[in-house]
């Protein structure tokens, strides 16, 4: 991130007219003066700083803006999400939008379900002391100690299950005493969950074999023939699933299905 475009922000978000209260801030040991309803990202941004690194998706889900953080008269170091946090009087923070963990390297498709693999991998998932700052520090709430135990015990499935709501933005390793790149491997036990352990999904078969076999040819060749107009006004006419739907049903044109 660099704090070249800040006058721009300051003048997008003073034009909105949502300034609100002033509060101070101190990013990377420096003041600004910030307003107080803002997320950490958009007070940065408030105050300066243009992200090139350390934010994506704005919304919680790309895990790119790890963010560590002091408050003021608190002696705990804590971390969230840039875009997500809200930025509170005299906050001392700073990004960490990379954090360095071994990620081991491996021709996955010679891997097998065996969890003996990955304890080869990665042996230092056996480092783990159950501290639990790992599942402290995620901004997600995954039970991060709890996926690394079962892996321990081998339990790919549970680990998989566990830690599907892992956003990768590392903030488990910076805290782990025994150095573990906890989301590395829990990609690696979700990866080998999709690929090895869960049965393969017949309709996905048949959709694919029935695409292979050119059942959606005419009708794709009619579609890249359509004018960009014509592609508007029939996606804005498609016919949508109710929003809750009934596991029976079906749209009225079903010659695709
Ligand atoms: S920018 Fe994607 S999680 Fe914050």
């Amino acid at each position: 991130m660099s704090a070249t475009e800040g006058k721009q922000n300051k003048d997008t978000v003073e034009a909105s007219g949502n300034t609100g209260k002033l509060i101070p801030v101190y990013v990377m040991g420096k003041r600004y003066e910030v307003p107080e309803s803002l997320t950490i990202m958009k007070a940065m941004e408030y105050a300066g700083f243009k992200f090139i690194r350390g934010c994506g998706c704005r919304g919680g889900i790309c895990g790119a803006c790890a963010t560590v953080y002091r408050k003021a008269g608190d002696y705990r170091l804590r971390v969230g999400l840039a875009c997500q946090t809200v930025v509170e009087p005299n906050m001392y923070l700073t990004q960490i939008p990379f954090y360095p963990a071994n990620r081991a390297t491996c021709d996955f498709s010679q891997l097998t379900s065996n969890p003996e693999e990955i304890f080869k991998l990665y042996p230092e998932l056996f480092r783990c002391i159950a501290c639990n700052l790992c599942t402290k520090a995620c901004p997600m709430d995954v039970e991060v100690m709890d996926y690394i135990a079962a892996l321990k015990q081998g339990n790919i499935a549970r680990a998989a299950e566990l830690s599907f709501n892992c956003i990768q933005c590392g903030l488990c390793a910076s805290r782990c005493m025994g150095e573990l790149p906890q989301y590395h491997i829990a990609q690696l036990a979700r990866r080998i969950y999709g690929s090895k352990i869960v049965p393969r999904a017949e309709h996905l078969a048949g959709a694919a074999a029935a695409s292979n076999s050119g059942k959606y040819d005419a009708c794709l060749e009619t579609l890249m023939k359509m004018s960009e107009e014509d592609l508007r006004r029939l996606y804005r006419e498609r016919e949508m699933e109710p929003e809750i739907a009934t596991e029976d049903w079906v749209p009225n044109d079903t010659q695709y299905l």
